[in-house]
């Protein structure tokens, strides 16, 4: 049985089908190539970390996997789907249902406590109010934050934030997890806690796709797509 939130691969199996895609930002006057064609496919279940260096185009190339920004050449097909073929709303739907994102703002709400803010997802996907909590509670164990789960974003660290906006990517439960320097902020034994998480969600059937600099992070993926330049390098 499938259900709306289920990756739905190609027929080859690829639940990402990059086809020459370019991005180009306009600032001012000058045009910034931040992708130069980018042909790239990553299989159902696979875990790929996205290296290279800083302006090589990693945040980009993750933006437009998870519908954040449009393409400005070529083609982006996520889970079967065309996403310059998807209006805003279908683009919200695919994000929230799909995607779970690690990304390095952590956009927290101010006025939510730690466990608020996890279940917000949740919320939206119209779980009921008693298995909020209990889903909450369990993922912000699993990240090490269970005594902080009362406490506001303005009551946590830096690190703690990120470790609450984590536990928020990842309490749906999603098939598709694209992070951005997970491991950024974090300390040693914070860093392990969400390696395990994210190696976890793996085992589940999820397709994890990392940006990042962290050598044990590349390490332990399966297989790692090296940018320069707005390029593919190694893949
Ligand atoms: N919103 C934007 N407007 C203009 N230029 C941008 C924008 N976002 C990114 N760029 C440019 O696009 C290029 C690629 O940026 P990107 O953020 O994808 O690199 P990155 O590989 O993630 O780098 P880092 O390792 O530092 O995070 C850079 O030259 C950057 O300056
Ligand atoms: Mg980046």
């Amino acid at each position: 049985m499938r259900s709306s939130g289920d990756i739905r691969p190609t027929e080859d199996g690829s639940v990402v089908v990059l086809r020459d895609v370019t991005k180009v930002y306009r600032k001012g006057r000058v045009d910034v190539h931040a992708l130069r064609g980018v042909s790239l496919e990553i299989a159902s279940g696979d875990h790929v970390a996205i290296t290279g260096p800083s302006g090589s185009g990693k945040t980009t190339l993750l933006n437009i996997i998870g519908g954040l920004e449009p393409v400005s050449g070529g083609r982006c097909i996520v889970n079967g789907r065309d996403l310059s073929r998807l209006n805003d709303h279908q683009l919200s739907v695919f994000r929230n249902r799909f995607v779970g994102f690690i990304f390095q703002s952590y956009n927290l709400l101010p006025e939510l406590n730690a466990w608020q803010n996890v279940a917000l997802p949740l919320l939206y996907a119209g779980v009921p109010a008693r298995e909020r909590y209990r889903k909450a509670m369990e993922a912000l164990e699993r990240l090490g934050l269970g005594e902080r789960a009362s406490h506001l974003p303005a009551e946590l660290s830096g690190g703690e934030e990120q470790r609450v906006a984590i536990a928020r990517a990842l309490v749906v439960r999603p098939r598709l997890v694209l992070a951005d320097e997970p491991t950024g902020n974090l300390d040693s034994r914070a860093q392990a806690e969400v390696l395990s998480y994210l190696k976890e969600l793996h085992q589940t059937g999820a397709t994890l796709v990392i940006a990042t600099h962290n050598p044990d992070i590349s390490d332990s993926a399966r297989r790692v797509v090296r940018l320069s330049d707005g390029t593919v390098v190694s893949s």
